[in-house]
């Protein structure tokens, strides 16, 4: 089966409590984990980026609600496409905010290194993953050593 992905970018809105973030982590991890969804969501000095990879029709269906979601606003379309293979595999959605440490990320550096690490390997094989890398890169405000 081809493999649907897609990125954007799109601010927060300043009213979103870290609870509120949480919640919202919470049920997207368990509404991409029954709907094999997988993906990245970064939110940085309240920008998100989010890159998520599925079955068509399952990445079109939530993208229109993302769309709508009043708890951020501007959403901006970077990349979609089908692609061959997934980038994230396992990761149904995982993220960092710095007001909540989770388990997988203490620190901003460490997700920050862990992604980097991750995406200069084999794992930026398409369109959609290259858009995501180069907006994290440019949302980190890293200068881009080897480009991909
Ligand atoms: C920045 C942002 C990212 C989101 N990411 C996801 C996601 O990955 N998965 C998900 O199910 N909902 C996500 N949502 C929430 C959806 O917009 C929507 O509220 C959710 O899918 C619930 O839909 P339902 O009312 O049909 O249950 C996100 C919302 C925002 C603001």
């Amino acid at each position: 089966m081809k493999i649907y992905s897609l990125v954007y970018e799109s601010k927060m809105k300043g009213s979103l409590s870290s609870i509120e973030f949480q919640q919202l982590m919470h049920s997207s991890y368990i509404n991409n984990y029954i709907s094999d969804i997988t993906g990245v969501l970064i939110l940085h000095k309240n920008k998100f980026v989010q890159i998520i990879e599925g079955e068509y029709s399952k990445i079109k269906s939530l993208f229109s609600k993302i769309e709508v979601d009043d708890r951020h606003y501007a959403v901006k379309l970077l990349a979609e496409g089908f692609i061959e293979k997934r980038s994230f595999d396992d990761w149904f959605m995982a993220y960092y905010n710095p007001s909540i440490r989770n388990k997988t990320f203490t620190t901003e550096n460490e997700l920050k290194k862990y992604l980097l690490d991750f995406l200069s390997k084999d794992n930026v094989t398409n369109k959609v993953t290259k858009a995501f890398y180069y907006k994290i890169m440019e949302i980190f405000g890293i200068q881009d050593q080897n480009p991909i």
